[in-house]
């Protein structure tokens, strides 16, 4: 799928310092969310994702991605789900 195949380049790139964005290293990184772990919570949906990649906050920096990025790497995050 061509959309959250985009969406995982762009994890990786932008957000795989902080976060484990893939299968394989769910347990990485302390105390920051894997993406799995996201895309498994109850109140995670597509709306939530885009308001929370839209807002700023307080430990995590602003990415400014635009608006197609966080459609992708949205897509890319609730493909997880399940996984
Ligand atoms: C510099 C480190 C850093 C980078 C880079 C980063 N994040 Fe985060 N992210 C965090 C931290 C820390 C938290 C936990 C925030 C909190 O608990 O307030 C977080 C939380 C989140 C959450 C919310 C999880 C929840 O509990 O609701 C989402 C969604 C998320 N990040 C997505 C992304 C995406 C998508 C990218 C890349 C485009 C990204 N992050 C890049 C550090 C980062």
């Amino acid at each position: 799928m061509a959309t959250s195949n985009m969406g995982q380049q762009l994890a990786q790139r932008w957000c795989s310092d902080c976060h484990a964005v893939g299968l394989e290293n769910a347990e990485a990184h302390g105390s920051v969310p894997s993406f799995v772990s996201i895309a498994e919570m109850p109140s995670t949906t597509s709306i939530s994702l885009h308001a929370f990649l839209q807002t700023s906050h307080e430990r995590m920096p602003n990415l400014q991605l635009t608006q197609t990025e966080i459609d992708d790497v949205v897509a890319y995050i609730l493909s997880l789900k399940g996984k």
